[in-house]
């Protein structure tokens, strides 16, 4: 788990993720990677994790993520777990997102960023 080493990619722009025929899953793109010494704290994983989220079209897939993510977390720090404030920060990124896009002059609602 990326989190559970330390990693945080704070770019979470779904190019930056590649999945290889047999499920594999890779994170390229080290340029807005963070290290740190530990795990990252909980509310910097929610923050993380949200930002992938953001990228995501429909509720569902968010869901999907955020299920998958949570049992995977199962360390003392899963018990501080806050969903709520993971959707607050959803919806946050996905409003900043889009602010992006219209200072860019691109399409602001797409399906995936
Ligand atoms: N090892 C790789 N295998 C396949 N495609 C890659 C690989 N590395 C980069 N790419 C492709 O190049 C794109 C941009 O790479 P990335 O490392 O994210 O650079 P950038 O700094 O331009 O975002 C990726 O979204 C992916 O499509
Ligand atoms: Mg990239």
């Amino acid at each position: 788990m990326i989190h559970k080493m330390g990693i945080e990619q704070a770019d979470g722009n779904l190019t930056n993720f590649l999945l290889g025929p047999d499920d594999e899953f890779a994170m390229i793109d080290e340029d807005d990677i963070r290290v740190y010494s530990g795990a990252i704290p909980v509310n910097v994983a929610t923050q993380n994790l949200a930002n992938v989220a953001a990228r995501l079209a429909h509720h569902e897939m968010i869901e999907e993520l955020l299920g998958a993510y949570l049992e995977k977390r199962h360390d003392k720090a899963g018990a501080e777990w806050n969903t709520e404030e993971f959707w607050a920060s959803v919806y946050s990124w996905k409003q900043m997102f889009k602010k992006k896009r219209v200072q860019k002059n691109i399409s602001p609602d797409r399906e995936f960023d």
